[in-house]
């Protein structure tokens, strides 16, 4: 009788465990949000994705910087303007990333990309730091 008992309990739990599919279980983990699909709720759609660990510079940039950076906002250094970058490009990478993101001055700290880890802000900086040597 202990052993059917045993048997009985085991198929029910199987068949709690198995219909999910992986994305069931992730929708499940990030609190029933059903009508999302699941890269959205990641904060990340496919096509911006650069490899494995998040956006890339372009894309970045575009969503976080270019309001201030474009037009010049509030004394932002322009992109692609050689003049307004020549005392700022030789902090270097290291230093102009921290700046970016942790703040500086007018500049606030990762712009409007506030989920944006440091590596995707490096990235963003590169990218405005690439467009100083390609267009000038
Ligand atoms: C709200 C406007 C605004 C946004 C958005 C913004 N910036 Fe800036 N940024 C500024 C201003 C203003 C400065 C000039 C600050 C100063 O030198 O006093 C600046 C300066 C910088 C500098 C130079 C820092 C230095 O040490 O000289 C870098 C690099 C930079 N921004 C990167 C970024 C990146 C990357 C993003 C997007 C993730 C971004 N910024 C978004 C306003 C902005």
């Amino acid at each position: 009788m202990k052993k059917y008992l045993i048997l009985i309990s085991l198929l029910f739990t199987s068949l709690f465990i198995t219909p999910d599919t992986y994305e069931d279980e992730v929708r499940k983990r990030l609190g029933l949000l059903k009508d999302l699909p699941v890269v959205a709720m990641l904060g990340m759609s496919a096509d911006e994705s650069d490899g494995p660990v998040g956006r890339s510079g372009e894309a970045v940039y575009n969503q976080g910087c270019a309001a201030c950076h474009t037009a010049g906002l509030a004394g932002a250094p322009m992109f692609a303007s050689l003049d307004q970058w020549t005392d700022r490009t030789s902090k270097g990478l290291e230093v102009l990333t921290a700046n970016a993101y942790n703040g500086y001055n007018a500049m606030p700290a990762k712009g409007m990309c506030i989920d944006c880890s440091q590596l995707e802000i490096e990235r963003s900086v590169q990218y405005m730091l690439d467009a100083l040597t390609v267009t000038e």
